[in-house]
C-alpha cells in the first residue's frame, strides 16, 4: 500500500518510522505546512515525496491516507480524504464536534473505507491484560471502571505547544483537556465491551495566571486545566475518567492508567504498579506490564527510590503481556513507544487495508472512544449536569483473529 502522510511534526516520525519498515508499504510520500518539516522528515526516515500541500497528496495516486496535525484540526480532513477516495489513519482524537463524528461514520459505511484512529491506549499492557482477563470471565461482572490520563502541562507541554502553535502557542495551548479523552476512554472502553450512555463532568478552572488556560486569550474559550468525568454505561456499570494537566507528577510513569471493579476481581493499577485481587488474596502483577524503560531513548525523568523499571512511556520495547507473533519481523527492535503500543498500531492499520477490513479501533469504535469527551466538556459548562450521550452503534463485525 501506498501511504500519504499530512502533518509531520513532532509525533508524526514514531509511526512513518515503522510504516517505512512494514514489508506491505511500498510507497511514503509526506506533506506539511512548514516545509522544512516534511524535508526533515523525507531525509530522517528514507521517504519517497514531499507534497507541496495537502490538496496535492490527495489528489495523487496513495491508497490510504494518515493525518497527524493538531488535534482540533482532524476531523475536516479525514472528511476530505475519505471524500478523495482514501483510506484514514488518524490521530487521537476522531474530532472535536460530534457533527464531524457523526459524517465520519456516515462516509465510512457508505464508502467500505477502512478509517482508523490511533488510540495508543488499546494496546496499553494494563488495557490488553483487562480486555484478555474480562472477556474471559475472570473479573465476573465489571460494574466499575477508572481510567486517568495525568500529563502536567510542565511536563513538556509547554514546548510542544510552542512548536506546534507558533507565536499565538498560548491560544492552543488551552486545549480543553475533555476534547482528548480518548487515552482514558479508550483504556476503559477498549477492555470493557460496552460505551456510555450519560456524562456528568466537573472542571477545575485554572489559577496559575501565566496566560494559559486564559479564556481571554484561548482560542477554545477554555479555562479548565484539570477535568474529571462521571459516565454511567449501556450495561448499567459506572465509569469515571480524569484528564489532568496541573498535576505534580513526573512524564513517563503510567501517564494513562487503569482500574477495573469486578464483582469477581479488581485490578487496580497506580503510577507505580498494580495488583490483581479477589476474595482470597492480592497479587502483585506489576511486572506483566513492565516495558523497557525510558533510558533508552534518554528521556527518562528524575526518580527517587523507585525501579527504573517502572519508567515506561516512551519505552522502546514491549511487555509481557504483548503478544509479538502477529507482527513484521522487520519490527523486532525497532523503536516503539507508549508502552509498546505502536507496532501494534502501525501493524493494525497496514492489515486493515490490505485485507479491507475495518479495524479494532474503526470509526464506530473511535466515536465510542470520542464522543464521551465532547458531552463531558459540555457538561463541565453547565456545571456538571448530566447530558445524555449520542451513540452510533456497534459498526461492522470485526474480525478480531484477523488482528492477531
Ligand atoms: N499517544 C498518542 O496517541 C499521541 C501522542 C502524541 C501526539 N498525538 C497526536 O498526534 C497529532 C500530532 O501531534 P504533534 O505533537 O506531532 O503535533 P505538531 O503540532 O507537532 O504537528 C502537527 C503538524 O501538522 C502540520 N499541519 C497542520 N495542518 C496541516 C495541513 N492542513 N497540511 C499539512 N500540514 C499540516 C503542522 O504544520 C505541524 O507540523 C495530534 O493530534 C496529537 O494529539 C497522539
Amino acid at each position: 500500500m501506498r501511504i500519504g502522510v499530512i502533518g509531520t511534526g513532532q509525533f508524526a516520525g514514531s509511526l512513518v518510522g515503522l510504516w517505512k519498515l512494514h514489508p506491505d508499504v511500498t510507497r511514503i510520500t509526506v506533506t506539511d505546512l512548514v516545509a522544512e518539516r516534511a524535508a526533515e522528515h523525507l531525509q530522517r526516515y528514507g521517504l519517497d515525496a514531499v507534497h507541496d500541500s495537502a490538496e496535492e497528496l490527495l489528489a495523487s495516486d496513495c491508497d490510504a491516507v494518515v493525518v497527524m496535525t493538531q488535534r482540533w484540526t482532524h476531523g475536516e480532513l479525514v472528511l476530505r480524504a475519505l471524500e478523495a477516495g482514501k483510506h484514514v489513519y488518524s490521530a487521537v482524537p476522531m474530532s472535536i464536534s460530534a457533527d464531524e463524528i457523526e459524517a465520519i461514520i456516515a462516509m465510512v459505511d457508505r464508502t467500505g473505507l477502512v478509517y482508523m484512529m490511533g488510540e495508543t491506549s488499546y494496546y496499553n499492557p494494563a488495557v490488553v491484560y483487562a480486555r484478555d482477563s474480562i472477556a474471559a470471565g475472570d473479573f465476573g461482572r465489571v460494574f466499575y471502571s477508572e481510567g486517568d490520563y495525568v500529563h502536567d502541562m510542565d511536563n513538556g507541554f509547554y514546548a510542544a505547544y510552542q512548536f506546534s502553535g507558533g507565536a499565538d502557542w498560548k491560544a492552543t495551548a488551552s486545549y480543553p483537556p475533555m476534547l482528548y479523552p480518548t487515552h482514558a476512554v479508550g483504556g476503559v472502553l477498549g477492555a470493557l465491551p460496552t460505551y456510555a450512555t450519560s456524562v456528568s463532568c466537573i472542571g477545575v478552572v485554572d489559577d496559575r495566571g501565566d496566560g494559559v488556560f486564559d479564556r481571554a486569550v484561548s482560542m477554545f474559550d477554555n479555562d479548565f486545566s484539570n477535568m474529571s468525568a462521571h459516565f454511567k454505561l449501556a450495561d448499567g456499570g459506572v465509569m469515571r475518567t480524569n484528564e489532568f494537566r496541573r498535576v505534580g507528577h513526573p512524564v513517563g510513569v503510567h501517564e494513562s492508567r487503569f482500574r477495573f471493579y469486578g464483582t469477581d476481581a479488581v485490578m487496580e493499577q497506580s503510577s507505580t504498579g498494580a495488583t490483581l485481587s479477589d476474595r482470597e488474596g492480592i497479587r502483585d502483577i506489576s511486572e506483566l506490564f513492565y516495558t523497557s524503560h525510558a533510558e533508552a531513548d534518554g528521556s527518562a525523568p528524575q526518580l527517587t527510590g523507585i525501579d527504573p523499571a517502572l519508567v515506561h512511556s516512551f519505552s522502546s520495547g514491549s511487555a509481557k503481556v504483548h503478544d509479538r507473533s502477529r507482527l513484521p519481523e522487520q519490527y523486532e527492535g525497532a523503536p516503539n513507544g507508549h508502552e509498546g503500543a505502536h507496532h501494534f498500531l502501525a501493524d493494525d492499520f497496514v492489515r486493515a487495508v490490505t485485507r479491507r477490513t475495518q479495524p479494532p479501533i474503526n470509526a464506530w469504535v473511535a466515536a465510542r472512544f470520542t464522543l464521551p469527551g465532547i458531552i463531558a466538556q459540555a457538561s463541565a459548562l453547565s456545571d456538571g449536569e448530566r447530558l445524555p450521550i449520542p451513540d452510533f452503534g456497534d459498526g461492522p463485525t470485526v474480525d478480531l483473529a484477523a488482528f492477531r
